[in-house]
């Protein structure tokens, strides 16, 4: 038997009983008449005592029989700090060269280093506690899903593409010479066909894979909690998972979270917060100011479609020096201000970068519409409208950052509703799907959505939600078409042609020939989920095995090469 406990698990209760532990040296501190190894597994941290010197290395994997013994000096912050292990006879089980980091709570090894050797990292107790928390979260997903008749259905994921704005990894057929299957983007398509086949509830927890930009919240793997429901409206959908979230924040991580939970019109999330995922943690809205500022010759404000504010508290005090580093900041191309107006609302009188083109009076009143009071600070951007309120949102979320609105243990979630079905994009001159093809205008909203006028077109609304939290995007969905003719009008209306649509789509419009039931659904992103709730906005640390910024996996050196037989099987050659 290699144990009879595990290295977290002795206490003062077992003083005296002889035991038998293994499990990884984490350290070795010899005092010369003895020796104290700190003896790791996943369980904890049990320290061992031996007499004399101790001939092991960082790592080493050991065995040892010995005897709790109360300690002297104790450790309250160990659970098994009352206790250590008299050795009385050790095996080495294997030995380790020393590690390129320390294996500790925090590691001395650069981020390059320990993806390439992610194993090591992942014996960290960091990782291991954030793998412990996906996998409870997993689990509480999977009783409440089970405890409301949802089936755990798996789709493939050698299919066709199925489009989620993002663009497809592909895999060559072997037998089908120049033929290629994509990587599920989300299973949409496939759930569908399941509400089809009178499934009724599915849920799947799904890797999905996209080839897009990475980011911190991004990989090119994720994976999805997909879920999908037949006879079911919004509020159905709303409702059931509103239930789930419940569960997870308080069986995960002891948190009540508002019932119900408020929702915001993706209008209202526009207007007030530059964003559709507004981080509600923190007020400083954004407050439109274009009628009092507009016609007194600044003619920047002049010529802008919009103008708008926010105020920050208590930042009256900005100097000279922060006002012109926060000026730069909003010009760096990933803002994209072309520059900032401030007003400072200081205790000896109100002072702003325009005070020559406007009277104190309407200095005042531009202050007072933004909210801002004695001792704040104005901040004031302008442009076409949306890009604006972007900008405002993105200035919003950074001065929320510098001054700690944004404390990772608060959570703040709440629903997105009311999403316009189509976007116009002026470049292509088209329509996109704000969601994906296979949401439905809000019945309400048929007349526009076949109606041949762009403004017509673009005031259709979509019963389509997203779930967000402190200002990311944990989730979205919609109700679904279920009509072949709508389907046909949707791909109709986003420029895709019928032999287009018939090629890529006509299993699922055939599909909805044969009785296909009203449903919907949604599909949160499981590692956004798992780090938003272990207070974190990178999902890396929640993945066993992720890739890095350039999508790589350095620990298995991919992607890479392949040889020429092998090319030669796929029938593809490689461009000089
Ligand atoms: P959507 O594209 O909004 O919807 O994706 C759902 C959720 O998946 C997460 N997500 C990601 N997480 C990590 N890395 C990525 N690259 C990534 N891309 C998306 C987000 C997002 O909210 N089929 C629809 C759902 C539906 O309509 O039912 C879909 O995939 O948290």
């Amino acid at each position: 038997m290699y144990r009879t406990h595990t290295c977290g698990e002795l206490r003062i209760s077992d003083v005296g009983s002889q035991v038998t532990l293994s499990g990884w040296v984490q350290k070795v501190r010899s005092l010369g008449s003895m020796t104290f190894v700190d003896l790791r597994d996943r369980y904890g941290i049990t320290q061992l005592v031996f007499d004399g010197t101790a001939d092991l290395g960082r790592e080493y994997v050991i065995q040892i029989k010995g005897t709790v013994m109360e300690r002297e000096s104790k450790n309250p912050k160990l659970p098994t700090g009352d206790i250590e292990i008299k050795v009385a006879e050790t095996k080495v089980l294997n030995k380790a060269q020393t590690p390129p980091f320390t294996i500790e709570e925090s590691s001395d090894g650069g981020e390059d280093i320990r993806a390439k050797y992610r194993y090591l990292d992942l014996r960290r107790p960091p990782l291991q506690r954030a793998l412990a928390l996906r996998h409870r979260l997993a689990q509480e997903i999977r009783t409440y899903l089970d405890g409301q008749q949802f089936m755990e259905i798996e789709t493939p994921y050698l299919i066709k593409s199925t489009p989620e704005g993002a663009r497809d990894f592909v895999v060559p057929s072997r037998m089908n010479p120049g033929n290629f299957y994509a990587l599920p983007q989300s299973p949409q398509t496939f759930k569908q066909l399941l509400m089809v086949a009178g499934y009724d509830r599915y849920f799947q927890i799904v890797r999905c894979f996209r080839d897009e930009d990475l980011r911190a919240d991004r990989q090119p793997e994720f994976t999805q909690i997909d879920c999908e429901m037949s006879f079911v409206e919004q509020e159905d959908v709303l409702n059931m998972f509103e239930g789930m979230m419940r569960q997870m924040f308080k069986n995960a991580v002891g948190v009540d979270i508002p019932d119900p939970l408020p929702r915001m019109s993706w209008y209202d999330a526009m207007d007030n917060y530059g964003s559709d995922k507004p981080d509600i943690r923190f007020d400083m809205k954004i407050h439109e100011v274009t009628d009092l500022v507009k016609g007194c010759g600044f003619s920047v404000f002049d010529s802008a479609e919009y103008i708008g504010a926010i105020a920050v508290k208590d930042c009256a005090s900005y100097t000279r020096k922060q006002i012109d580093e926060l000026t730069e900041w909003v010009k760096r191309p990933q803002v994209g201000a072309k520059g900032l107006v401030y007003i400072k609302l200081a205790e000896d009188g109100i002072k702003s970068s325009v005070d020559k083109f406007y009277t104190p009076e309407q200095v005042k009143a531009i202050a007072d519409k933004a909210g801002a009071q004695t001792g704040d600070l104005v901040l004031i951007l302008c442009g076409p409208k949306r890009k604006t309120q972007n900008m405002l949102g993105v200035l919003r979320i950074e001065m929320g950052n510098r001054l700690g609105y944004r404390d990772p243990k608060v959570f703040a979630p709440l629903w997105i509703v009311d999403f316009p079905l189509l976007e116009w994009d002026d470049e292509t001159q088209r329509f996109y799907a704000m969601h994906h093809p296979f949401t439905a205008p809000k019945p309400e909203h048929e007349e526009w959505f076949y109606s041949d006028k762009k403004e017509d077109l673009e005031r259709v609304c979509a019963n389509a939600y997203d779930f967000v939290l402190n200002g990311t995007e944990l989730g979205g969905g919609s109700i679904r078409i279920h009509n072949a003719d709508m389907q046909s009008r949707m791909f109709e209306v986003l420029g895709i042609s019928k032999e287009e649509a018939e090629y890529k789509f006509g299993f699922i419009i055939n599909a909805f020939k044969f009785g296909a039931p009203p449903h919907g659904g949604l599909a949160f992103g499981f590692d956004r989920v798992c780090a938003l709730f272990g207070g974190q906005e990178t999902i890396r640390d929640y993945i066993a095995f992720p890739k890095n910024n350039q999508g790589r996996d350095v620990m298995i050196d991919s992607p890479s090469e392949i040889d020429r037989t092998q090319l030669d099987e796929l029938h593809l050659d490689i461009k000089a």
